[in-house]
């Protein structure tokens, strides 16, 4: 190997993307290829277990081939296979997973069982080569709304988590309230353009709470309320509701400045991620506490295969180059925590 980048397989299929991807540890994403079932799972208004996992059996093969014709390199170019392990939903995951496990084999190669959460507490140093450890994280994605802080590859604490509903969920059960499409992120983002942030009255749950913690299940009933009472124009509801999760955001990220001490950047991953209105919220706070901002692309931000991939190349880097791989018989975890130290809150968890 010497000291030639290291080349390593992504697979992605824990929700409802199944995504492939080939990269290097010099940061190069040499081929992706991503599919969405959004128009699978739109008529139900959410991810449909049963259709995501038939849907990833019967698309990641061709996917697979793809991306390896695309880079034009064999199996044996590779270095390792790293595929998503959990959370997420466990048909999919184990679609993934069995077939990293047939290649691994096949191949002769390491197989290397990715948390998603850490997929996408790494994807920021793929795309960003100066970002060092550690680093301050916000991690707002379907299933989850966490604050850790990043201290090195597998050593992740968890300052914060949600005590029921994560920031992406809240995001598209108001969707779902206001009658926009699925997911709902992208839509109340683009509603919200026209609204005032300002119109409706709406809750900041946990604001100033001792707890570190977020919460937003009253806040999507507050939403719920302000529709039934048609009072308003939906785009001053999905703006309000925007400017309410951005104050909660930046409320408990300062909790989490204050309580455990300034650190050199502050980042955000996951698919909420994507939001212009929250990153610009983020980078103001980043400023006003001297913190580098960061923020990977966007197409990092949602589900992905690099990500995965990108998280292998980290493993081998902390490895120092001895490429130890899992066991072929990986169980998939419906339940994975980033920081297995971090103590159950209630209501939490639950994908985590
Ligand atoms: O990370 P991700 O792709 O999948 C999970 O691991 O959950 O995140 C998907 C979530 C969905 O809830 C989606 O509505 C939300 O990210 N999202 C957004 C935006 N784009 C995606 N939320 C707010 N604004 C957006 N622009
Ligand atoms: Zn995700």
């Amino acid at each position: 190997m010497g000291s030639e980048p290291h080349i390593v397989l992504g697979i992605e299929s824990s929700c409802d993307e199944t995504a492939v991807a080939l990269v290097t540890s010099d940061r190069r994403i040499l081929a992706q290829r991503i599919a969405s079932q959004e128009a699978e799972h739109a008529p139900y208004g959410g991810v449909v277990p049963e259709i995501a996992a038939r849907a990833h059996a019967e698309r990641l093969a061709p996917m697979l081939e793809g991306v390896m014709d695309d880079a034009g390199l064999e199996l044996s170019d590779l270095d390792a296979i790293a595929a998503t392990a959990g959370p997420g939903l466990i048909g999919g995951v184990m679609v993934g997973l069995v077939s990293a496990k047939a290649l691994a084999m096949a191949a002769d190669k390491p197989l290397m069982a990715i948390n998603h959460l850490e997929g996408h507490a790494l994807s920021p140093r793929l795309a960003d080569e100066a970002l060092d450890y550690p680093y301050l994280l916000l991690l707002v994605s379907g299933g989850h709304c966490q604050i850790l802080n990043v201290e090195g590859v597998g050593e992740y604490r968890r300052l914060a988590t949600t005590i029921d509903d994560a920031l992406g969920e809240a995001f598209d059960k108001t969707a779902k309230i206001l009658g926009l499409g699925f997911p709902g992120g992208p839509a109340v983002e683009e509603l919200a353009c026209d609204g005032d942030p300002n119109a409706v009255p709406l809750p900041r749950p946990m604001k100033g709470s001792a707890e570190p913690h977020f919460s937003f299940a009253g806040l999507k009933s507050a939403v719920l309320r302000a529709v039934e009472s048609g009072e308003h124009k939906p785009a001053d509801i999905a703006a309000s509701f925007q400017q309410a999760a951005v104050d909660c955001l930046i409320d408990r990220l300062e909790k989490a400045l204050s309580e455990n001490g300034a650190s050199p950047s502050l980042v955000v991953a996951g698919g909420v991620a994507a939001n212009q209105t929250i990153r610009a919220a983020l980078e103001q706070l980043a400023e006003s506490h001297a913190m580098r901002f960061v923020a990977p692309p966007l197409a990092l931000c949602t589900d992905n295969a690099a990500m995965i991939a990108w998280a292998g190349c980290e493993r081998i880097a902390a490895q120092a180059g001895e490429l130890q791989s899992d066991p072929l018989d990986f169980k998939a975890r419906p339940r994975w925590p980033l920081d297995p130290e971090a103590e159950s809150v209630r209501g939490a968890g639950v994908k985590a």
